[in-house]
């Protein structure tokens, strides 16, 4: 069995296969983060729903720090100054994506003007809900943190009290054939994890939880298209 990327000979995208150590929800295990990307525009629809989806992510005391400033390749000047403030790992791959999006996180209590310790956190459940969604309609995201804050702001006047988190890539997943080699590589590997013994502890740091009972799982999901 194969854990890669595939496609049906019509081109069609076929989630990677995983391997888990519980049966988890498809659109978990199809989640991915995509560098190769179709030219095909998203709907305005279409983008709607996955801002829908981050507006009702949960947040400390409900304050939804979350900020999105979004720009379609059409916005030729908007998407290059997101394109531009990239890493060149980055740019490398996403200027194929027909969304780029600069998520940005409020830094204090809109009630009480106090510094908000949570901000990030709940910024970062906002695009974990929009990613599900996306992978429910047959997008992907790619988050990047490898991005120049300050050239950004340079672009985008931002006001004070807020703060660029990253920039994030949406489109229809593609082909690898079309990435450069060292990337189609990447693309192709088998997405992995670190076991579930690493990380769920019981009272004693180190030791797996008793609660964890492991075994593994193929997802074989059909395409999400
Ligand atoms: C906060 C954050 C920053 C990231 N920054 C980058 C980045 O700069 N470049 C990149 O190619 N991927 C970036 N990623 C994507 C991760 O590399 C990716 O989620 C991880 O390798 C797991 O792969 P998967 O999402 O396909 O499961 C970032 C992800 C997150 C959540």
């Amino acid at each position: 069995m194969t854990t890669q990327t595939e496609f049906t000979s019509d081109s069609t995208f076929i989630p990677a296969r995983l391997n888990t150590q519980a049966e988890i929800h498809e659109l978990l295990a199809n989640r991915r983060s995509p560098r190769a990307f179709s030219d095909r525009t998203i709907e305005p629809d279409t983008i709607t729903k996955l801002f829908e989806a981050a507006r009702w992510s949960p947040s400390s005391a409900n304050e939804q720090p979350w900020y999105f400033i979004v720009a379609a390749k059409e916005d030729s000047i908007a998407y290059s100054a997101l394109h531009d403030s990239l890493a060149e790992g980055n740019q490398r791959w996403a200027a194929k994506a027909p969304l780029l999006v600069l998520a940005l996180a409020r830094t204090t209590y809109s009630r009480n003007g106090q510094a908000y310790q949570h901000s990030w956190y709940d910024l970062g459940q906002s695009i974990a809900s929009l990613s599900v969604q996306a992978t429910a309609i047959g997008l992907a995201v790619h988050q990047m943190g490898g991005f120049d804050p300050v050239k950004v702001i340079q672009q985008y006047p931002i006001p004070e009290g807020f703060v660029p988190v990253v920039i994030f890539a949406v489109g229809y997943p593609d082909q690898a054939d079309g990435l450069p080699e060292d990337l189609q590589k990447r693309e192709r590997a088998p997405r992995s994890r670190k076991p579930l013994e690493e990380f769920v502890f019981t009272d004693q740091w180190g030791k797996l939880s008793r609660h964890i009972q492991s075994r593994s799982v193929s997802h074989t999901q059909s395409s999400a298209n």
